[in-house]
């Protein structure tokens, strides 16, 4: 039995020699004090130890056993047990990390414990919408909690540190990992960043129910060229510091463990190797203090890249730049030692990444108890417990956006026979996602089940598959091959639909068409599904299109056509329930988009915080203004959209005071009703345009939001207190901007909002 060495031999032996030179005084703080411990910590390891903590593999549970390791895993091998690996990436399981750990901490010279890490992003057994899903629920108190939820079980399974959240500002709904952050707006994403971490940190890193977080990637992952994923980034100043950065900076001022790389190079300098991101911004203008990873063979992509000849230039680079963990490259175990030893590199440069890591280990309590996350019982009875199961579906809830509802066909009433048509229908797995860490295959509640346990009795339901979306291999490490041939299902499908009062149609993507490496040039349903839906359309319109992707579409055909669409992404665990009930009126919609849909592919990137531009106007026939010839300028549906079974009017905008001096506030209010006789959930937002600037301002930008519950027939007062710094931009050089003049205030339901009151900053 592994006892905590650590106390015994490590840290308090090494403590007694600092101490002995500089007593700490009684009110040390816990970071002065933690700061004393990892300085012991380093003062006992060689270069090659001190190098080992920077080095990162991914390694499976055959590490654990007796098993014959050969070739390069022989080499991991004997690094991880003689304190050259510092972090492992996908060992799972209480058991699997305590054999691990226990290898580490009993067979290395300082046993210094390992971090184990995982992309755990909207869950971790239990799965929750994906996060773009999520994000439109604009509900953070629940994305708190999912992050504690999900937080929780994977402590429970033995890990420390998630890759999440990621913190992406996305305009190009080509870019397939869209589904893995909060959508085109910096504020609302910041909020949301704020809000996962809180949830995934908690309080205390050493709590067994936290894990540490990372703010990913930085930066400009987001803006990859054409929406190719890995794509080169070309940004100028003013989106960087105005739509890129903030949520990386509020993320920094949350406290967030951990910083990642992105692949991308950005205006011509790999981000692994940016010393304008890393040290100007990250160190030196955000003061922050956490570790920085780089992402999956970053420091070799450097290479690749052409900015390197070789991986030993590569890790130099990477390592000054200040990317301090190198996971899965092998470039700094090989080649920090050569460098540090040839004089290229300072060892102080490698000290400041190891405290880094060092201190985290510290915070996680792993110095204390490295085994203290890996509790088999405790893991039983939190992993995918019901209790997660049940916010699953609470946030699902909360998450579908009603894009249609011509002549309030939703919620389904006086229907005696639905037929429910669609690959999605009874697809268990789909409503997974992708980034699905351990869900378990085909466990989500699809929707026909859902329907089948919330729909009355009386209503007959029938099926039929229609169509398959794809064929062949469905996962995370395989290309999808789309169906476009077999339409062998169509016939049944068309008959169905033929004797149905209504016609429930499921369709989307597949869980796999969105994520790391799925960017479409068309964004489309893709397939056969449109085909279908047209034909099935022609034998009967009453049609409920129930959408199941995991980024924005183009739906103009359906806009056009299709009476009700409900945009129920890939909603986690308890998909089908939620859908269900929101179907049948049991859930009121209350979700707004997070990213603007377009109506065609050739607007992108589209997104509602753009420049006003030299020639802005709309006006019809005209040819010499920004436009398209053939598509109008506006989304299919805006950001912040979304309808609900209940009508909110606005009243008018109300201020306290037309004009700020910069040290006041002006409380702006408006009164929403709800005129209808439901019950609903409004989201409330508040946009200001700078009208006249030193660098061209955006139209118009989301200063603030509020969701509120507004009872059928109730009014609601809702202010927001307006502050100087939201009439401030960063301009060029990085730095805020505030400048004297008029603002307009805008408040309404989504982007789109038009009537708005003006200010002015004195
Ligand atoms: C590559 C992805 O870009 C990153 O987000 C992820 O955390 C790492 N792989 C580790 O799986």
């Amino acid at each position: 039995m592994i006892t905590n060495i650590w106390k015994i031999i490590g840290v308090s032996f090494a403590l007694t020699l600092v101490m002995s030179c500089s007593k700490p005084s009684e009110n040390e703080s816990s970071n002065s004090k933690t700061s004393a411990k990892v300085d012991s910590v380093l003062s006992l390891m060689t270069l090659e130890e001190k190098i080992g903590q920077l080095n990162q593999y991914s390694l499976g549970s055959e590490f654990t056993g007796p098993g014959n390791k050969k070739g390069q895993d022989s080499i991991r091998y004997q690094q991880l047990i003689s304190g050259q690996v510092g972090s492992v990436l996908n060992l799972l399981g209480a058991e699997n990390t305590r054999k691990m750990q226990e290898l580490v901490v009993e067979k290395s010279r300082l046993g210094i414990p390992l971090l184990f890490a995982y992309d755990v992003i909207h869950g971790y057994q239990t799965m929750f919408p994906v996060p773009l899903a999520e994000s439109s629920s604009w509900n953070l108190d629940l994305m708190q909690k999912t992050a504690q939820a999900a937080a929780a079980e994977a402590a429970a399974s033995g890990l420390h540190w998630t890759f999440a959240p990621m913190i992406d500002v996305t305009v190009d709904a080509r870019w397939g990992r869209v589904m893995e952050g909060a959508g085109e707006d910096p504020y609302l994403h910041s909020e949301i960043a704020k809000a996962r971490i809180n949830g995934f940190q908690g309080e205390d890193l050493a709590h067994n129910k936290t894990i540490a977080a990372t703010a990913k990637h930085f930066a400009g992952y987001g803006y990859a060229e054409s929406g190719k994923d890995y794509n080169s980034v070309n940004v100028n100043q003013y989106i960087l510091h105005n739509h890129i950065l903030p949520p990386f900076k509020a993320a920094a001022e949350a406290g967030v463990a951990s910083f990642m790389n992105s692949f991308n190079d950005i205006n011509a300098v790999p981000a692994t190797a940016n010393q304008y991101l890393l040290q100007d911004i990250l160190r030196e203008k955000w003061n922050y203090d956490g570790v920085v990873v780089s992402d999956w063979n970053s420091i070799g992509e450097i290479v690749n890249h052409a900015v390197s000849p070789d991986l030993k230039d590569a890790a130099k680079k990477a390592i000054i730049a200040g990317s301090e963990i190198d996971m899965e490259g092998s470039a700094y175990v090989q080649f920090l030692a050569q460098l540090v030893k040839d004089g290229e590199i300072e060892e102080s440069l490698i000290n400041a990444a190891v405290r880094n890591v060092l201190e985290l280990k510290f915070k996680l309590g792993l110095f204390d108890d490295p085994f203290k996350y890996s509790d088999i019982e405790r893991e039983k009875e939190i992993v995918g417990n019901n209790q997660h199961h049940d916010l699953a579906e609470e946030i699902a809830k909360e998450s579908i956006v009603l894009l249609k509802n011509d002549n309030d066909l939703l919620p389904l009433k006086n229907i005696k026979n639905v037929a429910v048509i669609g690959p999605l229908a009874k697809d268990k797995d789909t409503p997974l996602g992708n980034w699905r860490a351990q869900a378990i295959e085909n466990s989500a509640v699809s929707l026909y089940e859902g329907l089948e346990n919330v729909l009355p009795k009386s209503i007959m339901l029938k099926y039929a598959e229609g169509v398959k979306l794809s064929v062949g291999p469905n996962n995370f490490f395989q290309e999808q091959v789309i169906n476009k041939e077999d339409r062998s299902g169509f016939q049944e499908a068309k008959q169905l639909a033929k004797n149905s009062d209504l016609v429930l149609m499921a369709l989307g993507e597949t869980a796999y068409m969105s994520g790391e490496g799925r960017s479409r040039a068309d964004i489309t349903l893709p397939g056969l599904q449109k085909e279908l839906l047209k034909e099935i359309h022609a034998i009967n319109p009453n049609i409920v299109l129930v959408l199941m992707n995991g980024r924005p579409l183009d739906l103009s055909w359906e806009d056009e056509n299709i009476p009700a669409i409900v945009e129920a992404w890939h909603l986690g665990q308890r998909a089908g329930t939620a859908i269900a009930e929101t179907l049948v009126g049991d859930n009121n919609p209350s979700g707004k988009l997070t990213m603007s849909f377009p109506r065609h592919v050739g607007q992108l990137p589209i997104y509602y915080n753009h420049k006003i531009t030299g020639r802005p106007s709309t006006a019809p026939g005209q040819v010499f203004y920004v436009h398209h010839t053939d598509v109008e300028n506006s989304p299919l549906y805006p950001f912040g959209y979304g309808l609900s079974y209940s009508d909110f009017e606005y009243g008018d905008i109300e201020l306290s005071n037309n004009s700020l001096s910069k040290d006041e506030s002006i409380t702006a209010s408006i009164t929403v009703k709800n005129t209808s006789s439901r019950d609903g959930q409004e989201v409330v937002q508040l946009y200001i345009q700078d009208l006249v600037a030193e660098e061209t301002p955006m139209v118009k930008s989301l200063k603030g939001f509020k969701k509120v519950k507004i009872k059928a027939g109730e009014s609601v007062k809702v202010e927001f207190s307006i502050t100087k710094e939201m009439l401030s931009y960063y301009i060029s050089n990085g730095d805020l901007s505030l400048e004297k003049g008029a603002f307009n205030v805008f408040i309404g339901k989504d982007a789109s909002v038009k009537s708005h009151k003006k200010i002015e900053l004195e």
